[in-house]
């Protein structure tokens, strides 16, 4: 049939992502059930397609893309990290990578939050205490945790998440400090009566904060961005954030830092070997962990379901992509 489309869905995402699918392309097919593709099923599924609609857990490689052949114009990431993606390998073969930024700011802001007074005020802990049956009433030294009203924010990448994560610092009182890769704020992003201190070095920002919460990118640059000398310098009250990506971090090297109370806490949302955690990681009591929650509300995983099908349409169609990652590729 001229004109046919045919896209490939890694797996079943939220409506209205797979009725916008079946309206945009001729054909849709891949993975309808709830589960992550093997490798094995990726490879032998994506040969034909015009675009592959992936998600973060799906390792989209050169491999991949030979396998779906010359038709293949658009891998539309259903997320705002793209570090799954060889994004120079796409480049080379002219097809385009497109990602879903914007619509889980706000979501991953509120769960960087949740960590940040999860991790301060001792909120698991209490939870399990509870589950247990240990609470045998209120006592003046049982799980105190710590102040987060009126501390200094260190903010690690201020793109999007970063700014909102600051802007919610107001409503505490917080002091925000920044480092960012791009340089200080231009004027007029930050909100009016918030001053937002742009700290040029990483050291000084883990110096300086009580809490450090991470919204940078995965880059090669960012890959172990902190390591056993940052968490030196955040020092025995601080409290280190993640809700970015794992590598980031050196996971072995926090899992000691919080055993011997090099820093106080930690609050996480990803992890270095997903779906793995770090050795000694789950037996510690300081550290608040979660499944890669970040963007996960219903509102921001229906619109990212949404983005990611807009991307994929417009590229297919020659239109305009609302959100390439390497616009150059025609
Ligand atoms: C979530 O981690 C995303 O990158 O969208």
């Amino acid at each position: 049939m001229p004109g046919k489309t045919v896209c490939f869905l890694t797996r079943l995402v939220p409506e209205p992502g797979p009725t916008l699918l079946r309206e945009g392309f001729t054909e849709v097919r891949g993975n309808f059930q709830d589960r992550r593709l093997s490798r094995d099923e990726l490879l032998s599924g994506v040969s034909g397609v015009d675009a592959l609609y992936c998600l973060l857990h799906d390792t989209i490689d050169a491999q991949i893309m030979d396998a779906a052949g010359p038709r293949l114009k658009v891998i539309s990431n259903m997320a705002v990290g793209y570090d799954n993606i060889d994004v120079e390998a796409a480049t080379e073969r002219g097809v385009l990578v497109t990602n879903t930024p914007g619509v889980l700011t706000n979501a991953t802001a509120d769960l960087a939050w949740a960590l940040i007074l999860a991790a301060s005020r001792r909120v698991a802990e209490g939870d399990r205490l509870m589950r247990r049956g240990d609470f045998h009433g209120w006592g003046p030294n049982m799980l105190v945790g710590r102040d987060v009203y009126g501390k200094s924010l260190g903010i690690v990448g201020m793109g999007r998440i970063g700014q909102a994560v600051a802007r919610r610092a107001a409503g505490f009182d917080m002091e925000v400090k920044y480092i960012n890769q791009s340089g200080p704020l231009p004027a007029g992003t930050i909100p009016q009566g918030q001053e937002w201190k742009y700290v040029d070095n990483l050291a000084d920002l883990m110096r300086e904060s009580s809490i450090v919460s991470v919204h940078t990118p995965l880059t090669e640059e960012t890959t172990h961005l902190i390591g056993r000398k940052e968490l030196e310098l955040l020092g025995p009250g601080g409290i280190l954030i993640n809700t970015a990506r794992g590598p980031i971090i050196d996971e072995s090297a926090l899992v000691e830092a919080l055993r011997e109370g090099v820093i106080a806490a930690a609050g996480l949302d990803v992890y270095e070997q997903e779906p793995e955690v770090a050795p000694g990681m789950c037996d510690l009591e300081n550290v608040v962990l979660l499944p890669h929650l970040g963007s996960g509300s219903s509102e921001a995983r229906g619109r990212m379901a949404e983005l990611a099908v807009l991307n994929a349409v417009a590229a297919v169609s020659g239109q305009e992509v609302p959100h390439p990652v390497n616009p150059g590729v025609a």
